[in-house]
């Protein structure tokens, strides 16, 4: 007989972050179709995605103007490339478009595939920047604990998680990590939030004046931190963080790979707090995933130092084979207009109220449940063996990870990050479909939550 899909998988595919050991075990869970945010497996289960993929597919699945738009461009012309001067309709479109949707004085638009290889694209950006404007050694790139900004080798490098730094000799040196504005976690109960933000600010300063600030050239920061477990800053914190940078001439990098195309609410998660970028990282919901693409934005500031150098420079001498591929930038058009036509940032805003809401009143006081946070459309549940001193699970324990499974097992996809439960679904979510996802979050966590607490 033939080996099975799951078989073959086991015995061929490295998987990204995936437990290698748990794989070779349990095998894969093989997706076939999706409509909204349901998805179908190979054996014909269905499940309710509450992550839109892996924080992407901000559309749905299944948009047939995007499929349309995907065919209709590569019956036309599958590829062509942007080096020497050539390029393609769809990417001429789409960079005129990204830099009328930005609020910020932005001049020019890089095309990559991916949020790593876009935040590798903004540090060779900054790299050059400081360069041409005197200042080759103001190169570091200061980012935070937890962030996430890609595994490239500069882009893990930034990246404030062990799991892509151990054994690989990572982060680079030059790349440097100050604290998450995670109060839950990182400040001291009684403390103030603005005497926590203050504590941020100066530890920034000081790492700053440490470092030297003519040795540091970026700060880089997603507006809510996604995968180092869905970190909502305080409102003040981004402004105090601006104030020292533009104290020590230094740059600021809008990671806005999740938080871009209206998943807190906004065009932009910068917009939410202020923030006034010198470059953007944009991916994921710039096509809802249904192609590879990412851009960087880069500031007129940037781009006038760059081109009054323009001459000396020659060749810029970066760029990919699929820096603005055809059917990526046709597919963030069809994409763009979905989003404008059926409002979905607004879209996003009411049903994320409704999502912020129903967490709360469902899962607050439940007894292995710590802190409930998020915005918009993002949220996560921290679960906690002892909510009154914060005290967490022992790691062993996999607390988060025994949610994710049972919920999986019962037809929904939230996503385990650590302990904290995340929840990022497609704007097109019904309120009904978010009540169905909280509730069964809710009997689960009540169900470990028994099973932990007597040991088991
Ligand atoms: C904020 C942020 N930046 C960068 C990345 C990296 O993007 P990619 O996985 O497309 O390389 C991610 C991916 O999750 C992300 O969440």
């Amino acid at each position: 007989m033939a080996d099975t899909l799951e078989e073959v998988d086991r015995r061929t595919h490295l998987h990204p972050f995936t437990s290698i050991s748990e794989h070779a075990g349990r095998g894969p869970l093989v997706m076939r179709e999706g409509r909204g945010v349901r998805l179908k497996d190979v054996r014909g289960r269905e499940y309710v995605d509450a992550m839109a993929g892996l924080w992407c597919v901000n559309v749905g699945y299944g948009r047939e103007e995007i499929v349309e738009a995907i065919a209709a461009q590569a019956r036309r012309l599958a590829y062509y490339h942007s080096f020497f001067s050539m390029t393609v309709e769809p990417a001429v479109q789409l960079a005129e478009r990204l830099l009328r949707m930005s609020p910020w004085p932005m001049s020019r638009v890089f095309f990559g595939l991916s949020g790593s290889d876009a935040n590798d694209t903004q540090f060779k950006l900054v790299w050059l920047y400081q360069h041409l404007r005197g200042k080759p050694a103001k190169r570091k790139i200061i980012s935070r604990h937890r962030g996430y900004h890609g595994v490239t080798v500069a882009s893990s490098s930034a990246t404030g998680l062990p799991v892509v730094h151990a054994r690989m000799g990572l982060p680079l040196p030059g790349f440097l990590h100050v604290r998450a504005p995670h109060a839950y976690r990182e400040s001291e109960p009684g403390v103030r939030e603005d005497e926590f933000v203050a504590t941020l600010a100066r530890e920034l300063d000081e790492t700053i004046r440490r470092e030297g600030p003519d040795t540091v050239g970026a700060f880089i920061a997603e507006p809510v931190m996604g995968a180092g477990g869905v970190l909502v800053p305080p409102k003040t914190y981004f402004s105090a963080v601006q104030e020292v940078l533009r104290r020590h001439d230094v740059l600021f990098i809008a990671d806005e790979v999740i938080c871009g195309f209206g998943r807190l609410g906004r065009t932009f998660g910068s917009e939410v707090f202020g923030i006034e970028p010198d470059l953007v990282t944009l991916a994921k919901g710039l096509t809802s995933g249904y192609v590879p693409l990412s851009a960087c934005l880069i500031s007129g500031r940037i781009w006038s130092e760059i081109e009054k150098h323009a001459a000396d420079i020659g060749v810029f001498g970066h760029g990919f084979t699929y820096s603005a591929h055809p059917l990526a930038a046709a597919t963030a058009m069809a994409n763009l207009d979905v989003m404008e036509r059926d409002r979905l940032f607004e879209r996003a805003q009411r049903v994320g109220a409704h999502l912020q809401k129903r967490l709360r009143d469902e899962l607050e006081g439940k007894s292995i449940v710590g802190e409930i946070r998020g915005l918009g459309m993002i949220a996560a549940v921290e679960l906690v063996a002892d909510p009154r001193t914060r005290r967490p699970f022992e790691p062993a324990r996999q607390a988060g990870v025994r949610v994710f499974r049972k919920l999986l097992e019962e037809g929904i996809i939230v996503r385990a990050l650590g302990d904290s439960i995340a929840l990022c679904p497609a704007y097109v979510i019904e309120p009904a479909e978010v009540d169905q996802v909280v509730g069964a979050l809710g009997r689960v966590i009540d169900e470990i939550g028994a099973d932990l607490q007597a040991g088991r």
